[in-house]
């Protein structure tokens, strides 16, 4: 899929650790470091599932690019922080999905062009070699989310693509942030890695201050919407298993037709740091659990901590995953907001 020097997604944002170096400062460092960490603003993440075998079932390349089109729409539309496309395999087949060559799988064709919508278009032809599955992207509307900044716009912080070291032993690396000039940060990075540049308060791109690469995760931190991650899992228990966040997921929603019927107003979801909704196949998410070894035995509605039918008195016989991502996030953005008012 991608080349392996080149750094199409962000890095997880993973939950720093304290740093435990040694000598007599530690204690008061560690300390430091803690107050701060505690201050800093917990800012909750909502992450979706979706199956890779949505399409697998289209017929056309063409309409398979417009449907992950519509999951990156609903994506970015409701501010989902990582999307995880999974699988229903038993075994896992040691993440091939990400190095395919030629006709690639479902998960590896909806992760590419999740990815691709997700970055910024003018980081796009250094991130994306050329590949047959992104043939009818220029079809789909954009994301037009706030870290896909044009030109003229001036922000606080920016995407942008390692380009090469300033000069040798400069320490220093140029970055493409999509300005019309490259800018400098005080790091040494392999070209092509794509990082979150601040930059700072100094709009004169002829100055050689060098601006900071800093975490994905700060600018969300801050309230801005700053995109969504991409995950693989080759089954649902991988969903919740491999979590990137450290302390995993803290609540789990799975959507059914068959689910429970609450009215999104009655709806109550516990304070989260970490939550987690899922969406199932064309067999629903029941199929999902029932071929998963390491679920065996299970019920849908005890795999999650609730099991909910967003879209009751139905008039279609089915609603299809890309329907239901857009009526449940709709369904779910009042009860999560409710979730952090107490
Ligand atoms: C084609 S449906 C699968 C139909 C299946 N009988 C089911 O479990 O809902 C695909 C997915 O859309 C979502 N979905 C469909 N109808 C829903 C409803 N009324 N409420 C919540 N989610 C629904 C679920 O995630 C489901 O797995």
């Amino acid at each position: 899929m991608a080349k392996k020097n080149k750094k199409q997604t962000r890095d997880a944002e993973v939950e720093p650790e304290l740093n435990t170096k040694n000598g007599e400062n530690d204690d008061s460092h560690n300390k430091k470091k803690l107050k701060k960490k505690r201050m800093r603003k917990k800012i909750p993440t909502v992450s979706i599932a979706v199956p890779a075998s949505i399409i697998d079932n289209v017929p056309t390349l063409e309409l398979a690019t417009r449907l992950a089109g519509q999951i990156a729409r609903a994506a970015t539309i409701f501010r989902i922080n990582e999307v995880v496309v999974f699988d229903n395999k038993s075994n896992p087949d040691n993440d091939s999905v990400l190095d395919n060559v030629g006709d690639e799988s479902g998960a590896a064709f909806l992760m590419r062009i999740l990815q691709y919508l997700e970055t910024p278009q003018y980081l796009r032809k250094a991130l994306f070699p050329m590949h047959n599955s992104l043939r009818f992207v220029g079809l789909l509307p954009p994301l037009d989310a706030p870290h896909h900044l044009r030109k003229h716009e001036w922000f606080p912080y920016r995407e942008g693509v390692t380009v090469k070291e300033r000069d040798s032993n400069s320490g220093a690396t140029l970055v493409d942030v999509g300005l019309v000039k490259n800018v400098i940060v005080d790091q040494i990075f392999e070209p092509g890695r794509r990082v979150t540049v601040a930059m700072g308060t100094d709009r004169n791109l002829d100055s050689d201050l060098p601006r900071q690469v800093i975490s994905s995760s700060k600018p969300r931190e801050e309230g801005t919407y700053w995109g969504y991650q991409v995950r693989y899992a080759h089954n649902i228990s991988a969903v919740f298993k491999d979590c990137a966040y450290k302390r995993g997921y803290d609540f789990i929603i799975g959507t059914s037709e068959h689910g429970q019927i609450i009215k999104s107003s009655d709806l109550e979801i516990p304070s989260f740091r970490h939550l987690l909704i899922a969406f199932g196949g064309l067999a629903g998410l029941e199929e999902s659990i029932e071929e998963d070894d390491n679920l065996k035995g299970k019920k849908a509605q005890d795999a999650f901590n609730l099991y909910l039918n967003t879209c009751p008195h139905q008039g279609s016989r089915t609603i299809r995953t890309e329907e239901a991502i857009f009526i449940s996030l709709q369904y779910f953005q009042e009860p999560i907001s409710r979730a952090f008012q107490c």
